[in-house]
């Protein structure tokens, strides 16, 4: 944090980041200004490409950057909960320099003692000028924002810079506080003919080691990580990471019946990663005993009409307990439920050049769908890119009844 000289790729970047460029012409300390952007859009830029960095859950992805006479003194973003907000961060860096600079901040300045103390007083008491902020804060919970404050005590205060970029980076977060609900991004691992596993049920391994490794760093990036208990038994994973630098995330399996078998990697490996199954309330309370003995912790929720669990239920128990971002890793059942709700937010496909034929899995989602293409959910600006020898093709997803 905090380093002018830094210039770097953010290949991880957060989950509902839209892409920026210009960083690295940002960072350097020197910018010419291009044709159609402005030089606040351009330190702007510089604030959001570097608030993708970290992993601040529960609170929201935040950069900021400090210019004086069109010098970049630094850039930094909030690395974890409990460190330095991105302005201090960034204030810290530049030192007494900051006196009389501008601030570049991607969401207005908070004006609340939280685990630390409002980063207003610290804009203040480093003589800041002017304040550039992107988007307004849509915490629900906040009472009295940053901006007025500031501009009572005479700094220049301009929002609503790169306003839908700033609104992408905070996207998970703006759910949970404003819906109490997580972020879900769909992983889905698919053949050429979009099948999801072979006529015996395997699906190990469709995609290349470039694709599983990028799915690893997904899932470093994510709080927890969600399969249905069909998965777990036809592929007994660890959905840990491993490929990839990071800390797994929780790992949660809908259960309603705890049908996970006591030898699964998954009660395995509960000691040492936190493992938690959403079951019914009908469930047995002996089986939940063995498996809390193992480690795992069992939640539970109504089922259903159907006998399943309920997902909003689910999902904001899994809120509740910090979750803000979830990355749902199938089968196809459970992304079925998901999109049937719309409750998906994003998707991860990654297309393997392969067939697999019609025997085993229906489709890779298995829900009703829609009844013609121009109400499918859809990737808005999706992005291709190249795994090894598999496409991936990811970015938010748009329901057409919902717009
Ligand atoms: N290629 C990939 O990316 C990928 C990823 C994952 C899995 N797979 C493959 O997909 C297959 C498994 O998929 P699947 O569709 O059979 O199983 P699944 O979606 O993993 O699990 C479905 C089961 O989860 C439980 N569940 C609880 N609440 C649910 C809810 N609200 N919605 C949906 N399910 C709920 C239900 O069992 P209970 O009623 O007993 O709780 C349901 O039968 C395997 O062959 C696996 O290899 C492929």
């Amino acid at each position: 944090m905090g380093d002018v000289s830094r210039n770097t790729q953010d290949q991880d970047a957060a989950p509902a980041a839209t892409s920026a460029d210009g960083e690295g012409a940002a960072v350097r300390g020197s910018f010419h200004e291009s044709a159609g952007t402005s030089p606040d859009e351009r330190w702007m830029n510089a604030a959001i490409s570097d608030g993708r960095r970290g992993h601040p859950s529960p609170n929201p992805h935040v950069g900021a950057a400090v210019v004086k006479d069109g010098v970049l003194l630094s850039v930094a973003h909030h690395e974890t909960a409990g460190t330095d907000h991105a302005e201090l961060a960034a204030l810290k860096a530049a030192g007494d320099a900051a006196r009389g600079a501008t601030l570049y901040v991607t969401l207005e300045p908070c004006n609340h003692t939280g685990r630390t103390p409002p980063c207003t007083d610290a804009i203040l008491a480093a003589g800041i000028s002017r304040v550039v902020f992107g988007c307004e804060d849509p915490n629900p919970h906040v009472e009295g924002k940053g901006a007025d404050k500031l501009r009572a005590a005479g700094v220049e205060v301009q929002g609503g810079v790169l306003r839908d970029e700033a609104r992408g980076l905070i996207a998970p977060w703006t759910k949970h506080v404003t819906r109490g609900l997580p972020y879900i991004s769909l992983k889905l691992a698919l053949s050429l003919d979009g099948r999801i596993a072979t006529r015996s049920g395997s699906s190990k391994w469709i995609t290349g080691e470039q694709a599983r490794a990028r799915v690893h760093a997904l899932r470093a990036k994510h709080d927890a990580v969600a399969i249905g208990i069909g998965t777990a038994l036809a592929d007994d994973p660890r959905l840990t990471v491993r490929d990839a630098e990071g800390t797994s995330p929780v790992r949660v399996i809908f259960d309603t019946s705890l049908r996970l078998p006591m030898a699964s990697k998954l009660v395995a490996s509960a000691a040492d990663v936190p493992t938690w199954i959403i079951a019914s309330t009908d469930a047995s309370p002996s089986t939940e005993e063995a498996l809390t003995t193992r480690g795992v912790e069992v939640l539970r929720v109504p089922a259903s009409a159907e006998g399943r669990i309920e997902p909003l239920p689910a999902l904001r128990m899994l809120a509740a307990r910090g979750i803000v971002t979830l990355m749902v890793e199938g089968g196809a059942e459970l992304a079925g439920s998901l999109l049937a709700g719309q409750l998906a937010d994003e998707l991860h496909a990654f297309l393997a050049p392969v067939l697999l034929g019609p025997r085993g899995r229906p489709g890779a989602v298995d829900w009703a769908g829609p009844s013609t293409p121009a109400e499918a959910p859809r990737i808005g600006n999706a992005r291709w890119e190249l795994c090894g020898s598999d496409a991936y093709v990811h970015g938010p997803l748009v329901y057409p009844e919902r717009a």
